[in-house]
């Protein structure tokens, strides 16, 4: 069940993304995203959460085509972006850009900063040298950087200053969405604030749409009208971040939030524990993949993959409704959970 979202900009359906590996000797299938929907309106920003592993990255690289998705349907702006030459794919494309968590390894070393985000401007426009000249200027001015940063190299500029340059070049194009993988998760915390206000000050400015994937629950309740939680691929819980946050139903999301500091949310939370960690994307049980985990886990949550159900109008869990009541308490004792394979 996805939010529905009047005229979204983004708006995908049963991605997909299946990698074959090699395990104990044989090659097996590794499902890092299993039929995730979302959608995005104009100018809203859409928080992408769950523990390491969870598919977060792999959901951005399949949006951006880094990795090419097994199924599922992608419109952007309206238009359905399978089917397309590769020529109308990266014209499409275009429209949606993405910022990565380690600056120092997403700009190249021996380019200077003009030529970083003239590249873009190069490849996707028609615009003459001169306009492009401009353009750059602009660009590095927006992004809170100064004339004499565009002379540089990578690694002269500091971690936060090479982020500002990342969203510069994700912002060329004119992008209607940007998917913000962990944007400021290597930098000093000093230097986050103001990176997360610079993109405050960009998305009020310019109504792009933001997919923001981040492990900073903090920063999610701050920023995120609304919240996606994933667990072992598949989105477990979603709907606006107070709703999620002040009434999670889905044992994971309860576990995530009782997890996090106290400080984060003001009050003391209930704890609920996970057992153990993680299980293997590689031939997953049938059933609920948090069943070997979960504290409430019945008989009936080994055999099927719970739907996401209606919560509330826009909220949605894929948890039986007997089991997500917020008032549901774990059980006590030992849990009656299927056999989870190891890691390969
Ligand atoms: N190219 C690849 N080949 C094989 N497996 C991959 C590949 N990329 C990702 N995976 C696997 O897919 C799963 C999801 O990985 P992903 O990086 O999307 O998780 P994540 O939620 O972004 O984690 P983190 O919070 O640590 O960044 C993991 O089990 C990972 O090992
Ligand atoms: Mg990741």
């Amino acid at each position: 069940m996805t939010a529905v979202v009047s005229h979204p900009v983004l708006h995908v359906v049963g991605l997909t993304k299946t990698f074959t590996i090699r395990s104990r000797g044989r090659s097996a299938a590794l499902t890092a995203v299993d039929d995730v929907s979302l959608s995005l309106a104009e100018g809203e920003t859409v928080a992408l959460v769950g523990e390491s592993g969870s598919g977060k990255s792999t959901v951005a690289r399949c949006l951006t085509r880094l990795v090419e998705p097994t199924a599922g349907s992608v419109q952007l702006d309206g238009r359905t972006l399978r089917g397309l030459t590769w020529k109308q794919m990266s014209r499409a494309y275009k429209d949606m850009q993405m910022v990565f968590q380690d600056p120092n390894s997403s700009l190249n070393p021996r380019m200077r900063i003009a030529d970083v985000l003239d590249e873009p401007l190069r490849l996707h426009t028609d615009l003459t040298a001169a306009q492009r000249r401009e353009r750059v200027v602009q660009l590095i001015q927006e992004v809170g950087l100064g004339e004499e940063h565009l002379r540089r190299y990578p690694r002269e500029l500091s971690g936060g200053q090479r982020q500002r340059v990342g969203i510069a070049r994700a912002l060329a194009v004119d992008p209607k969405v940007i998917i913000l993988d962990e944007p400021t998760s290597s930098l000093d915390v000093s230097v986050r604030g103001q990176i997360l206000a610079l993109l405050a000050r960009i998305q009020a400015e310019r109504k792009v749409a933001y997919l923001f994937i981040t492990h900073d629950l903090q920063v999610v309740r701050k920023i995120a009208d609304r919240v996606l939680v994933m667990y072992l691929g598949s989105v477990v819980e979603q709907g606006p971040t107070a709703d999620v946050f002040d009434h999670p139903v889905h044992p994971y999301t309860r576990a995530l939030l009782s997890a996090a500091p106290v400080a984060e949310f003001g009050r003391p939370r209930t704890r609920f524990h996970l057992q153990g960690e993680i299980p293997s994307p590689v031939d997953l049980p049938p059933g609920c993949r948090l069943a070997g985990r979960c504290p409430m886990t019945r008989p009936e949550c080994t055999t099927a993959v719970p739907p996401l159900l209606a919560v509330s109008a826009d909220h949605s869990a894929a948890c039986p409704p007997a089991l997500y009541s917020p008032e549901a308490e774990p059980h006590s004792g030992p849990l009656p959970v299927p056999s989870v394979p190891e890691r390969p």
